[in-house]
């Protein structure tokens, strides 16, 4: 036997799980520290009522003879699809529900989806960006360039002409700096591809955050259809992260070498994949019912503000930064010329606050350092005051 070799190129473990064992360490050497965790993009607030009401309801169900579900649809169950559909309509993009696969959520669809593309693709991705599509393409043992996201280009790299590009990676509002391309942005992107004969894959998890009229799905943007595919999640949407659902559009038109992407993304997840459980996907349903969209509405303006009091307290430390505004990260700049984990460390000796080194996004990440607004208000307020108190002049 010999194992996959490609995994020696990868980091051994995983940014959050790295951070993870880290804050453990320190934790158990200081068991009366509070520790305060703004690092992982986890949601705290609890599930909507009308999602816990649905999840109750079909719990129910699954214990009568007469509504029990086995296997459900491979794809997802219609009401689910039908829910998305008009989720997209309302926000003027037309989706048939047969394009749209409900899944697990995001991360698992971002790698894998690579199952569909030949291992002989020239793949590019942001720097700095979300580590999966970085590490799941090593894995599987392709070679990536870089697209340079940086202060000077707003963190939204544009097309270039001289790079070769066959599989895109775009993640808009951005992990980790928060940037969101326009429509006109992404349409030269679509443009791009379109004239390479290239894929997107566009990674929409944070869509929900978006308050500036950003645009919210690449299907907004004419041509889209022919070269993207939309990953998306409840997990930010309606704090789902430990509920675990998401859902991956593949428009039919996608169409390369005579081989049709979205029946071989069919025949890849039926193939591999029994589908999200039913109790969770009437949970997922109930997250566009007009009460849930009412409820979860009022979920993102909590962490909205905690993104506002994350601003001010940088503002207030003379400390400059980006995001917080299209999305729930505040990309903020080392102070005193520290790296990323020298921050990281400073910060949690110093002050007990956890926050993710944005050297783990990429090499452009160095010096900077990303702070969620995830937390509730109790601890935002509480790790902004830490942080004042250790870095403001
Ligand atoms: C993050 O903190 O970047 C995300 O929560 C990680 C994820 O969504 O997998």
């Amino acid at each position: 036997m010999k194992p996959n070799y490609h995994y020696k190129n990868v980091a051994e473990t995983y940014l959050f799980s790295n951070i993870a064992k880290k804050v453990a360490a320190y934790t158990a050497a200081n068991p009366d520290k509070k520790v305060l965790r703004l690092g992982i993009g986890d949601v705290t607030l609890p599930l909507a009522p009308a999602v816990i009401a649905a999840m109750h309801e079909a719990v129910d169900e699954m214990g009568k003879a007469e509504s029990f579900k086995g296997y459900g649809p491979e794809q997802g169950y219609g009401f689910l699809r039908e829910s998305i559909q008009s989720y997209y309509a309302r926000r003027g993009v037309t989706l048939a529900a047969d394009e749209i696969f409900v899944s697990d959520g995001a991360k698992s669809d971002c790698g894998n989806i690579l199952d569909i593309f030949d291992k002989d693709n020239a793949v590019l991705v942001p720097d700095p960006v979300y580590p999966v599509y970085v590490d799941t393409n090593v894995m599987a043992g392709r070679n990536i360039a870089y697209m340079q996201a940086t202060a000077e280009n707003g963190f939204l790299p544009m097309p270039d002409e001289t790079v070769k590009a066959d599989i895109i990676y775009l993640c808009s509002p951005n992990n980790p700096t928060g940037a969101a391309y326009t429509k006109a942005q992404l349409k030269a992107w679509v443009d791009f591809a379109i004239a390479n004969n290239a894929v997107i894959l566009y990674d929409a998890a944070y869509e929900a955050f978006v308050a500036d009229g950003a645009a919210r799905s690449i299907f907004e943007v004419e041509g889209a259809r022919k070269c993207a595919i939309e990953l998306c999640s409840f997990s930010k949407t309606a704090g789902f992260t430990g509920t675990r659902c998401g859902y991956t559009v593949v428009p039919c038109e996608l169409e390369f070498d005579g081989m049709n992407l979205r029946k071989m993304w069919l025949r890849r997840q039926t193939t591999k994949f029994n589908g999200v459980s039913y109790v969770v996907q009437k949970g997922a349903a109930a997250v566009f019912s007009e009460e849930g969209e009412k409820q979860i509405a009022q979920n993102l303006a909590y962490y909205r503000k905690n993104a506002e009091k994350i601003a001010a307290c940088m503002d207030e430390c003379g400390i400059a930064y980006t995001g917080g505004k299209n999305s729930p990260y505040i990309w903020l700049q080392c102070p005193c010329g520290m790296t990323s984990w020298e921050f990281f460390d400073y910060l949690l000796e110093n002050a007990q606050v956890v926050g993710t080194p944005g050297s783990g996004f990429g090499k452009n990440g160095e010096g900077y350092f990303r702070l969620t607004a995830f937390g509730s208000h109790e601890t935002t307020d509480e790790a902004c005051n830490r942080i004042k108190n250790l870095l403001k002049k």
